[in-house]
């Protein structure tokens, strides 16, 4: 299962990937969360994403598609992904197209979550992660808050405030959003992938649509597919086996030309061969054949004409 998730800043896709990968059992791939990362392992790359991000902008397509291809190569990636804020713009989403295509595994669906720009900047402002990066849950002190105040319901740990979730930075990926992201719903609504669900609403509610709609789009393609794989093995299988019937043949009839060749070789002795047992002389029929019951008579050649006396 190949999915990206298209969405602004906000629309809920960080929060809803959580849910699917633990549903299908494939992993969430987030350029946000991996760029986050390296910043805070103070990495080369970190330090040159960090700039860009905290100003809401891009950070280069030279770093971001690196670092995809690195992880798209990781062994978890082979049976499935669902991207989540990237691509971010058409090279992006052209070189991901690229990368696929030479590993045989096409996308197969671009989901947009489609949520109204008015609710956008009150979702992010409130936003709150747990601080565990292996847990990375997802809070809202407005909508979702924990239980306990800057504690994470699940692990205990505390929660953070991203830096970049403050409004001046929020109208800034807004706009980048518009101006560069937005351009790919008609990038993958020309190759038909793409499908929409409202991203407003309860959060479960939002999930079935997700999750009905990856099942109509993708399922039965899978399940076309995999016939079409069965059908492949069987004809490897007796290939195989015909190949194996043919290699058993050329070594029996080598074996057959190498004894006769080393027969052959043999000097000759004039050894007395053993004399043959003579012949069963041949029974008699018991009956003698039957004359055929209806003779053919042969017809009495007509006789020549006397010729007539002159
Ligand atoms: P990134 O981390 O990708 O941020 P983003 O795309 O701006 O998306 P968000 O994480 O803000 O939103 P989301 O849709 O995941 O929402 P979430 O589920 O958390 O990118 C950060 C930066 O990294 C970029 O600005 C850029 O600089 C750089 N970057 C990343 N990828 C890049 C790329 N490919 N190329 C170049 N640069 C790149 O939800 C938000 C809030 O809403 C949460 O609090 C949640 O609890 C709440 N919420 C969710 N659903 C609901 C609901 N139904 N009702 C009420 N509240 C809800």
């Amino acid at each position: 299962m190949r999915i990206v998730l298209l969405g602004a800043p906000g629309s809920g896709k960080g929060t809803q990937a959580k849910l699917l990968i633990e549903k299908y059992k494939i992993p969430q791939i987030s350029t946000g969360d991996l760029l986050r990362a390296e910043v805070a392992a103070g990495s080369e790359l970190g330090k040159r994403a960090k700039a860009a991000m905290d100003a809401g902008s891009l950070v280069t397509d030279d770093v971001v598609l690196g670092m995809i291809q690195n992880r798209l190569a990781k062994p978890d990636a082979k049976s499935g992904f669902i991207l989540d804020g990237f691509p971010r713009n058409i090279p992006q989403a052209q070189a991901l197209d690229a990368m696929l295509a030479r590993l045989g595994q096409p996308l197969q669906l671009a989901l947009l979550v489609d949520v109204d720009k008015d609710v956008l900047m009150k979702r992010i402002t409130g936003r709150r992660t747990c601080s565990k990066a292996e847990c990375g849950a997802i809070y809202n002190i407005y909508f979702s808050p924990p239980k306990v105040q800057n504690k994470c319901d699940k692990c205990g740990a505390s929660l953070s405030h991203r830096s970049d979730d403050n409004e001046a930075t929020v109208g800034k990926r807004l706009e980048v959003y518009e101006s560069q992201t937005s351009p790919l719903v008609a990038y993958y609504k020309a190759q038909g992938k793409l499908r929409t669900v409202k991203g407003e609403g309860p959060m479960p509610v939002i999930f079935k649509n997700m999750c009905d709609i990856i099942e109509t789009q993708i399922r039965p393609l899978a399940a076309v597919m995999g016939r079409i794989d069965a059908v492949a093995a069987a004809r490897e299988r007796a290939a195989a086996k015909a190949k194996a019937k043919e290699a058993a043949a050329a070594r029996a009839a080598a074996k057959a030309a190498k004894a006769k060749a080393a027969a052959a070789s043999k000097p000759k002795t004039k050894l007395a061969t053993p004399a043959k047992k003579p012949a069963k002389p041949v029974k008699a029929a018991k009956k003698p054949a039957k004359p055929a019951k209806k003779a053919v008579k042969a017809k009495p050649k007509a006789k020549p004409k006397a010729k007539k006396a002159k």
